[in-house]
């Protein structure tokens, strides 16, 4: 038999009413396996940071690491700061964990409604730069609160951050039926970051002569993500741009309600990280009425990393019944949760 040692931070907001819902779907889909998960969770993000100003102790991350792998439900709250938990938690983790993957694929599931009126078969993944970009924290700030402020956030890129998320968008771009890679930048005006991207995608490409390659202006991806979703295949780029067409692509998807995401450690130096790509909706946190299919098909990011792919697309494949028997009648996080769960364990 075999244990999954898995940290759970469900955070803030309605991160921990989504976990509840995907750590049931996760225990489903090892019902009748010899695979048992061992969970240990921990109490970070905003009530932690108020009562103890801590936002992600040096200690807890030692004990982070020696997990097979992480649920995160949200960070953010807004009685805190904006960007202490987001960038004092989340990110931090995603940095110190080398997380330079972040998976986020977006599928219309039959039997789903998307605002496109006609939006083909849409089944394609984003793997965005992880680690640098603008996310990297490199910038500062000089005369604050004067007329005089100057504000900068310094885009850090890197030849081997770069290369190495390009490959892995190829290795996965060559796995997938239509071997199809996008590019996205924004190379006519970045030209530093953006040629060096461009570079590195013309040169990898060379080793991966069945797959095509294309690229597009990250402005232009907005225009094709709305009117033609059906081209993607993988689309790879870098942190910001990343962040923002995967909210889009939920959009277009069914929603952010169901939209997935896996920090990955390709080389697993550390655990990876899974989460919805949602964060902790203030709006509607305590209600009880959150989608909790986002981390559902999390945890199937989550067992396929750790070697159970069988398993993650039983998830899968429970998420698409249900998400086609979907009727209008509303249903609560718990609700939801329960017949995923259900649908797994049949
Ligand atoms: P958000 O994703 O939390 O919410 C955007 C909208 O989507 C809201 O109307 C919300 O009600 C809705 N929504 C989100 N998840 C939903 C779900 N599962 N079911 C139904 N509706 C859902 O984004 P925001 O409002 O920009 O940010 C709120 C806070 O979350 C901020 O503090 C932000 O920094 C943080 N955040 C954290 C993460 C993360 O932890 N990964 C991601 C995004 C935002
Ligand atoms: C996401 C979020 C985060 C990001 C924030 C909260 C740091 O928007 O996971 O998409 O920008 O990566
Ligand atoms: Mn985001």
């Amino acid at each position: 038999s075999r244990s999954i040692n898995l940290a759970v931070i469900p955070g803030d907001g309605i991160g921990p009413e989504v976990v509840t819902e995907g750590l049931k779907v996760l225990d489903a889909a090892l019902d009748g396996t010899d695979v048992k998960v061992d969970t240990t969770t921990y109490d970070l993000g905003a009530r932690r940071w108020h009562d103890t100003g801590e936002t992600l102790p040096d200690s807890t991350l030692v004990e982070l690491r020696e997990h097979d792998a992480i649920v995160l439900g949200a960070v953010g709250d807004p009685g805190v700061p904006s960007g202490v938990l987001e960038r004092g938690l989340l990110l931090r983790l995603r940095f110190e964990l080398d997380h330079y993957v972040n998976l986020r694929p977006s599928r219309l599931f039959p039997g789903v409604s998307s605002p496109l009126s006609e939006p083909g078969e849409v089944d394609f993944v984003v793997v965005r730069e992880g680690t640098e970009g603008p996310y990297v924290g490199n910038g500062g700030a000089l005369r604050v609160d004067t007329p005089h402020e100057v504000a900068n956030e310094v885009s850090v890129n890197t030849a081997f951050g770069v290369e190495r998320v390009v490959r892995d968008a190829f290795a996965r771009a060559q796995a997938r039926p239509r071997r199809k890679l996008t590019y996205v930048h924004k190379h006519n005006v970045l030209v530093h970051a953006g040629h060096l991207w461009r570079r590195t995608v013309e040169r990898v490409a060379q080793e991966y002569p069945d797959v095509a390659v294309d690229y597009l202006h990250v402005d232009a991806a907005t225009i094709f993500l709305v009117t033609d979703p059906a081209r993607f295949d993988v689309i790879v780029t870098d942190n910001l741009f990343g962040d923002i067409i995967t909210d889009l692509a939920a959009a277009i998807t069914g929603g952010i309600g169901l939209a997935a995401s896996g920090n990955v450690n390709p080389d697993r130096s550390a655990p990876s990280m899974f989460e919805p790509v949602h964060g902790s909706a203030p709006d509607i946190a305590g209600q009880g009425v959150a989608d909790p299919t986002a981390t559902a098909v999390s945890v199937a990011l989550l067992l396929d990393h750790l070697g159970l792919p069988e398993r993650s697309e039983r998830v899968l494949e429970a998420v698409g019944a249900d998400l086609g028997a979907r009727g209008s009648a509303p249903r609560s996080t718990s609700e939801v949760g329960d017949a995923l769960a259900a649908r797994v364990t049949p």
